[in-house]
């Protein structure tokens, strides 16, 4: 059974279940995924209790008052299509129901993943520094 947590306090580099940051070229170290996790405003973790590991989670970054961003959601692979990301991001938005503004940015084909939970299309703009792509250096 997959339990949800709303918190990263006590995850150690342990707790991760193999395949974070799939496909990324340059991707956070387990310490640096923590630490992103735990500057969060808000996180949602998937666990698998017969394991005890994480296998899936998403994160907001919000000022708490009227603006919210997703940046982040992932299921490892092997635990991809049992429903966990909907899950996740159902949780997420329910959290930040009371937010005016609540944005991410996604690849064309995931948008009806998003359309699906209640989102709808938008434009954007985007920097990325492809040199800090495994996190800024402490
Ligand atoms: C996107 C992701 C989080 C989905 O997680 P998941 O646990 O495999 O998805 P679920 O099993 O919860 O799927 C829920 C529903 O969305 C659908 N779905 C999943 N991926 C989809 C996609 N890329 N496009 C459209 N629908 C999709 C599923 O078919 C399912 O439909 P159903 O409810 O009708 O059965 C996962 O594929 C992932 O981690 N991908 C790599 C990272 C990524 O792209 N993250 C998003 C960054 S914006």
């Amino acid at each position: 059974m997959i339990i949800y947590q709303e918190h990263a306090h006590h995850v150690t580099e342990a707790s991760f279940e193999n395949g974070f940051f799939d496909g990324w070229p340059n991707p956070p170290s387990i310490a640096t995924f923590i630490r992103i996790l735990q500057n969060s405003t808000h996180v949602i973790l998937a666990v698998d209790d017969q394991t005890g590991r994480v296998v899936g989670f998403i994160n907001a970054l919000s000022d708490q008052i009227l603006t919210a961003y997703i940046p982040l959601l992932e299921v490892v692979p092997s635990y991809q299509g049992r429903g966990i990301g909907k899950e996740l991001t159902q949780r997420m938005l329910d959290k930040l129901k009371e937010i005016y503004m609540v944005d991410l940015l996604c690849d064309p084909d995931l948008q009806d993943f998003y359309a699906n939970l209640g989102m709808r299309k938008a434009q954007g703009m985007l920097i990325r520094n492809y040199a800090h792509q495994s996190g800024k250096l402490e």
